[in-house]
């Protein structure tokens, strides 16, 4: 049979959420990291904007990011689990429209949540939020089961980050729901410390971690790291994220300032980040890839840079607040995590979707990506990760902070167009190579 032109291939799960991710990325979380700083710095800073800073940070973490792994994990799991493809296969449509609409419902209604029906549009995103990583959980871990039971580590963290996405939807909707239902639009800086250290930390690390140990050998040339090694970077992990937000959620119910378990909890997980990458570098001559896919692997190394950075830092202000004896600090936090969303996920995101999906390996069939790429992206997005996280962590205040942030947003946006009109064009190139075999198939075209 011919497919029909315009046909979705069989195994192109991955695609709605990879354009879902780009289209929140875009029109909501990057776009909101540049007007957030022009707002303050034209003095518009009120409540709304704290509730659009929240807004930001969900759509970027759980929107941008969250669906591109998703998304990553419906083509690698099942690699992973060695089983031929995703278990639960029924759940895969629900947890897409349940995931989008309760970002969506929940990007519509915090804001303006002082309106009943506002408030109870943001309560059904939460809750359609928690239903979709519920499933999405159920999904991964069955897939992965079997790596799981043999103790490997890559398997672990990945199936822990979908643990770690079901326990933030949970406590998002006791307590955004909460915080809703009492016609308040802010989340108490208390609760979303511990939600923002379970998106970032509890989920997005160890899917970076996971998938890292497992492909980044791969890619150059390495044996992948063996169970001693894997072991000890998820021991370090589960124990670092679950001290920490332990006491950061004590801290959320009980009171108190359990300084001492927080910092160690913070370091640990920085220890865990450095560890691994002790596991899978330093490279050596990128081997295994194909001349064309040298230049667009070029972007990892600058990811791991600062992951590396993510990790020192992480262990160095945990270490420093340990010694003072006392909490790290909101505006240290806030830098910490954008050198790691900035640099590490937003970077890892570009380089490995074009080192691993079909649509830029059928792409690469036909045209040889262009050298500019790699070090295209890994400029722009360093340059947005050092003025976003590195010049606060340096002590960059008053206006100028604002004007960095404002730049960074507008680097990284354009960044992930240029990113988004790539993928638009590998995915026609990639259609038009599947009709091609197609057809070839049905004898309609000479095999040359
Ligand atoms: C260069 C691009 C970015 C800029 C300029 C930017 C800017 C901002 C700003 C201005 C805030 C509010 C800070 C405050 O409350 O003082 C914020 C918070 C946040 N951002 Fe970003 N951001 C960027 C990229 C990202 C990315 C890629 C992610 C995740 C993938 C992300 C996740 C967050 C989170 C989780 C918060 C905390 C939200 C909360 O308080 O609940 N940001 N960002």
């Amino acid at each position: 049979m011919t497919a029909s032109p315009g046909a979705r291939p069989r195994d192109a799960i991955h695609e709605r959420f990879l354009i879902a991710s780009l289209a929140f990325g875009l029109l909501g979380g990057f776009t909101l990291a540049i007007t957030l700083p022009v707002e303050v710095i034209l003095g518009r800073a009120d409540a709304s904007w704290v509730a659009h800073a929240q807004v930001h940070g969900h759509m970027q973490v759980v929107g941008f990011a969250g669906l591109f792994v998703v998304g990553m994990a419906f083509r690698l799991a099942p690699r992973f689990g060695g089983r031929p493809a995703m278990a639960l296969p029924w759940a895969t449509t629900p947890v897409f429209a349940l995931l989008v609409l309760g970002l969506l419902a929940r990007s519509i209604g915090q804001p303006v949540a002082e309106v009943p029906v506002f408030a109870a549009i943001a309560v059904v995103g939460l809750v359609a939020e928690l239903a979709g990583s519920a499933l999405f959980a159920a999904m991964l871990l069955t897939t992965l089961w079997a790596a799981i039971r043999r103790l490997e580590a890559h398997a672990i963290l990945l199936g822990s980050a979908s643990l770690g996405l079901v326990v933030q939807a949970l406590l998002g909707a006791w307590w955004i729901g909460g915080a809703m239902l009492d016609a308040r639009m802010l989340v108490a800086t208390s609760d979303d410390r511990v939600l923002l250290h379970l998106q970032l930390f509890g989920f997005l690390l160890p899917a970076i971690l996971g998938v890292g140990m497992r492909s980044f050998p791969t890619f150059f040339g390495r044996k992948p790291p063996g169970a001693v090694a894997g072991g000890a970077v998820a021991a370090t992990w589960l124990a670092g994220i679950a001290l920490w937000s332990g006491a950061e959620t004590s801290m959320a119910v009980a009171g108190g300032r359990p300084w001492l378990l927080a910092g160690l909890g913070q370091a640990l997980t920085g220890a865990s980040i450095l560890v691994a990458i002790v596991s899978f570098g330093p490279w050596r001559k990128a081997s295994r890839l194909a001349a064309a896919s040298k230049g667009l692997a070029w972007a990892i190394h600058p990811a791991v840079l600062w992951l590396a950075a993510t990790g020192v830092v992480l262990t160095g202000t945990a270490v420093q607040a340990l010694l003072d004896g006392t909490l790290v600090a909101p505006l240290t936090l806030d830098a910490v995590r954008h050198v790691f969303v900035v640099g590490v996920v937003t970077l890892a995101i570009i380089a490995m979707a074009q080192l691993i999906l079909p649509e830029f390996a059928s792409e690469r069939l036909v045209r040889h990506p262009g050298g500019w790429r790699g070090p295209f992206f890994g400029a722009a997005i360093s340059l947005a990760a050092l003025l976003r996280g590195v010049l606060p962590l340096a002590g960059l205040g008053g206006t100028e902070r604002w004007w960095a942030m404002a730049i960074a947003g507008s680097l990284a946006w354009v960044a992930l167009i240029v990113f988004a009109t790539l993928l638009w064009r590998a995915s026609r190139a990639h259609r038009a190579y599947l009709q091609r075999i197609e057809r070839f198939r049905s004898n309609e075209l000479p095999v040359r």
